[in-house]
């Protein structure tokens, strides 16, 4: 028999989780008013809100915070940050930021004017806040297979060329550059193909425009090419994230995911002058070239996550995992987003609940249930991450009404996994009693999902 994989590593330490009762829950989340960023995280038993920031690092990593350097200009630890980047990305040069929307705050100020429009593959939200913020337009050139659940194209993630091209064409003067999202969050955890990015870069040159990957789960996607694309499954990891990286000018990058730290990110670059302008941002809102929002030791943690989430026993046994609550569901028939996420299972909330109307939210009604019936934390991607319209303000419905369910790297067991299906499945028998969800009594302008306050609807 062939060996099955396993994870990589052992367990040196271990952080005690605490269980509560449906009724103590029932009674937070009414506390919460039923958002669930409002819980406190001792009240969640396994929390699957995110996998950024979330993961556990290893002892080489804890070992690289003692040797952080907090000198304020020239630390080795920016040396550390800019050798790996260069290293295992191609970028020869870099700005540390806070965080991944320091990064698109930064880069967004230096490119992006009123009126203009940035094509991509679904936007993350903090990336279409900062376009919209700006008085741009994001727009969405998806391959329509994306938005079909059950359709199993191994590259969701993908942009549709015709739509791109329609879009830089009519647009063109107003377009400083595309961004594509690898892994596409929005889209399911969906990755990019190899072909797809290099087409993107060829259609970038034939008009002149930049390209910018929206990077943080690049990792993640580079497996996928390597098992799912030809003429990639003898190539190691490292050497097809350097092709990736190939096809962008510049790459904006949320370290808490696949360079598995708890805080940190950066923006790379291959011109200089456009580095040079972003630096003057950079210094305003983040810190100094050399630190940018991140300790010394934050930056050697991070150096040493890159080389490590970019190891392929890592990343099968991530994805792997991920790929087994999936299949866990699967045997329950719980409706989701195939083929399964590289970091996330994204449960479909319209087919799970047909009986709740779409003004009551349903990806909300479904994660505030799930909470209920096990302690287990997910988060709405649907209604009301989607916000209002900027003109109409309207409610944007989008196609898919999601509950993610967002696995940190190497931190749960498959015995986690188990019990986040089990109480899902739980909901899923009893699904057709289910026909009220909730009202919104206070929302922000924009990324109102963080702060939302609802009421259960009648
Ligand atoms: N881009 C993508 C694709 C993301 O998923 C995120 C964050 C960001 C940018 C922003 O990075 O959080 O470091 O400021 N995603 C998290 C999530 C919050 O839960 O998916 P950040």
């Amino acid at each position: 028999m062939n060996l099955p994989y396993a994870e990589p590593f052992k367990i040196k330490m271990v952080e005690n989780i605490k269980k509560s009762t449906k009724e103590e829950r029932k009674a937070w989340i009414e506390q919460a008013k039923y958002n669930l960023f409002n819980l406190k995280s001792s009240q969640v038993f396994i929390d699957l809100l995110t996998d950024s920031g979330t993961g556990a690092m290893s002892d080489k990593q804890w070992s690289e915070l003692m040797l952080g350097d907090e000198s304020y200009a020239g630390a080795s630890s920016f040396y550390k940050m800019k050798d790996a980047i260069f290293k295992i990305l191609g970028f020869p040069y870099f700005l540390p930021t806070h965080q991944g929307r320091a990064a698109e705050n930064v880069l967004f100020s230096t490119l992006i004017k009123s009126g203009d429009f940035i094509p991509g593959n679904s936007h993350f939200d903090t990336t279409k806040g900062h376009i919209e913020f700006r008085k741009a337009t994001a727009v969405d050139c998806t391959i329509d297979e994306a938005f079909d659940i059950e359709n199993m194209h191994p590259f969701k993630g993908n942009v549709d060329l015709n739509k791109l091209e329609e879009v830089v064409k009519k647009h063109n003067e107003k377009i400083p550059f595309i961004i594509i999202t690898i892994t596409c969050n929005t889209a399911g955890g969906q990755p990019v193909s190899m072909q797809n990015l290099r087409d993107i870069k060829k259609l970038a040159e034939k008009y002149n425009k930049l390209v910018v990957f929206d990077s943080a789960r690049f990792a993640e996607n580079a497996y996928f090419i390597k098992i799912r694309e030809k003429g990639y499954e003898n190539k190691t990891i490292k050497e097809i994230v350097k092709e990736m990286f190939s096809y962008a000018d510049m790459m904006t990058m949320s370290s808490k995911k696949d360079a598995i730290v708890n805080m940190g990110g950066f923006i790379g670059f291959k011109d200089p002058e456009i580095y040079r302008q972003a630096s003057v941002f950079n210094i305003m809102f983040e810190g100094f070239v050399t630190y940018g929002g991140m300790s010394g030791r934050d930056m050697n943690a991070l150096a040493q996550g890159l080389d490590e989430g970019t190891e392929f026993d890592y990343l099968q046994a991530r994805i792997e995992q991920v790929a087994y609550l999936g299949q866990r569901l699967l045997d329950f028939n719980v409706p989701m987003q195939k083929p399964f996420g590289g970091h996330a299972i994204f449960v479909d909330a319209n087919k799970f609940l047909p009986n709740v109307p779409r003004e009551h939210y349903k990806a909300q009604t479904l994660g505030v249930e799930l909470y209920i019936e096990g302690g287990v934390r997910g988060v709405e991607i649907g209604t009301i991450m989607a916000d209002r319209d900027p003109e109409t303000k309207q409610n944007r419905y989008p196609k898919n009404e999601f509950v993610r369910l967002a696995i940190p790297r190497r931190t749960y067991t498959n015995n986690h996994m188990e019990y986040v299906a089990i109480a899902l499945a739980n909901i899923y028998e009893r699904r057709n009693e289910i026909k009220t969800g909730y009202e919104i009594t206070y929302e922000a302008p924009i990324l109102r999902h963080f702060t939302v306050e609802l009421k259960k609807a009648r």
